[in-house]
């Protein structure tokens, strides 16, 4: 017994240079798991759709709150209520403050951004059929939520330019987290 052991000891070196040069061989192997496929330059700008702050990313298009209505009417009140409010899914719209004991929480009070609310929608919503906007119609429906929240009329035109424009209400009310910037 004490023998056998000695010898399947003795043998360890063996079997770790054996695993080893099994393992060389493997990793000269070039083939991977063959999971996936490289992406094409297609599938990598379909995903390539953020949005910045100061506006880069905005695609072309155009869009006024007068053609977001219609778009909001028919793809999103039936979760966000009628004008933004009283739906099952969150308030966007309906004033109010963050400060009071029971802070209102949505577009108006909360979001630094325009931009961002942009490209908050165009990817996400309506939540039963993202990406299902095209970029003209997320401009649009922007824009309704903007002019529901009084922050513009409903007759001035969004697009990369004037988006980028719109000062929210809250603009000032984050703290700046990113080395370099500045609160403003
Ligand atoms: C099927 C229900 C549904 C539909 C339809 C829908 N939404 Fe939403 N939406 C939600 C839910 C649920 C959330 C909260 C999701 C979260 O916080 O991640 C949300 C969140 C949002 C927010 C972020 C609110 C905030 O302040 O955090 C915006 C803006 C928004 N939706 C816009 C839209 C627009 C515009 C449409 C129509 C084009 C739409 N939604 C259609 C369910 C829906």
């Amino acid at each position: 017994m004490r023998k056998e052991r000695q010898r399947s000891v003795r043998q360890l070196p063996k079997l770790a240079i054996a695993c080893f040069a099994l393992s060389a061989a493997c990793s000269a192997e070039p083939e991977g798991p063959r999971l996936g496929h490289p992406a094409s330059p297609e599938e990598i700008a379909a995903k390539d759709i953020n949005v910045f702050p100061d506006g880069t990313g905005l695609p072309p298009g155009k869009g006024t709150a007068r053609e977001g209505k219609v778009l909001y009417d028919a793809k999103c009140a039936s979760c966000h209520g009628p004008k933004g409010i009283g739906g099952s899914a969150g308030e966007l719209a309906g004033g109010g403050s963050l400060t009071g004991p029971h802070p209102d929480r949505n577009i108006g009070t909360y979001w630094p951004y325009a931009t961002t609310l942009f490209d908050f929608i165009r990817r996400s919503m309506p939540l039963d059929a993202p990406r299902s906007l095209n970029d003209d119609q997320v401009y649009a429906v922007t824009a309704y939520l903007l002019h529901i929240n009084g922050i513009i009329d409903d007759r001035t035109e969004m697009n990369a330019t004037s988006l980028a424009r719109v000062e929210m209400p809250n603009r000032h009310g984050f703290i700046p987290i990113w080395p370099g910037e500045k609160a403003r």
